[in-house]
């Protein structure tokens, strides 16, 4: 089924959660490279062009996300009520840093005014211009929140495993849109 139900997640939640997942981890190393390339490098200028076009989609697909979401009921959380709290708390905070560092990267190249052409195909304005300082200050925060995305991703991960692995519950398998069952046989 495409929407999600009480129970489990659908595949249009699915789709956009581990599309997502794979294309911020990649955006995360392929700017980490990109700003120690130098002017002689081959990808000098191919490499932000890449980070800024993928980037413009994944704002596009976080948008749709946050809507389909909020179309969506929420398939309830496991484990006990603290980790629940947790869960819910961390899920929120992925959906901010991950608007945080989305803007922050459309600031950082149209703060001078020069609109980012997504591969070719069409092109998002600039809408704000920003002093020397102003930028570097939106520099800092992409680089804080693209850190904080992976370190929350880890946190979140590990808490997934847990539930597999330990808890032997659903948590995992469900957003993996596997059988229905959970490791101790009941039926989700
Ligand atoms: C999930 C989304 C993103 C992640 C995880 C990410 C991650 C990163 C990282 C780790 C860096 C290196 C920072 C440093 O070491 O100084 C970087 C740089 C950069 N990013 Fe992103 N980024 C994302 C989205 C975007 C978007 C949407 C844009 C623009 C449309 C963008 C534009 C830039 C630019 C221009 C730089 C170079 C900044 C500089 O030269 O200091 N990024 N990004
Ligand atoms: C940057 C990477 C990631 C981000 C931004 C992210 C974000 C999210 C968000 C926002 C949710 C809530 C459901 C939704 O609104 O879509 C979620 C759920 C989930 N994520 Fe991730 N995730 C990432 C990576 C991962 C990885 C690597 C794993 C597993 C190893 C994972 C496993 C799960 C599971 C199992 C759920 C369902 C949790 C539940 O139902 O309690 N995620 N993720």
């Amino acid at each position: 089924m495409l929407k999600n139900t009480a129970s489990t997640y659908g595949w249009v939640a699915i789709a956009l959660h581990w599309l997502m997942a794979v294309a911020i981890f990649g955006m995360f190393g392929l700017g980490v490279w990109m700003v120690e390339l130098t002017y002689y490098d081959a990808w000098y200028h191919r490499a932000p062009e890449l980070h800024k076009s993928i980037g413009m989609l994944l704002l596009i697909l976080l948008v749709l996300r946050l809507l389909w979401r909020l179309w969506n009921v929420r398939p309830q959380l496991m484990g006990l009520w603290w980790e629940k709290i947790v869960a819910l708390g961390v899920h929120r905070l992925h959906y901010l840093l991950m608007f945080t560092v989305i803007i922050t990267g459309y600031l950082i190249p149209t703060a001078e005014g020069t609109g980012i052409d997504v591969f070719g195909w069409f092109t998002i304005p600039a809408t704000f211009s920003f002093d020397k300082q102003q930028a570097d200050l939106i520099g800092k925060v992409h680089w804080l929140s693209a850190w904080g995305l992976m370190g929350l991703a880890l946190l979140h991960s590990s808490a997934a495993l847990k539930h597999h692995l330990i808890d032997k519950d659903v948590t995992l398998t469900r957003m993996l849109g596997l059988p229905r069952k959970t490791a101790k046989g009941e039926n989700l």
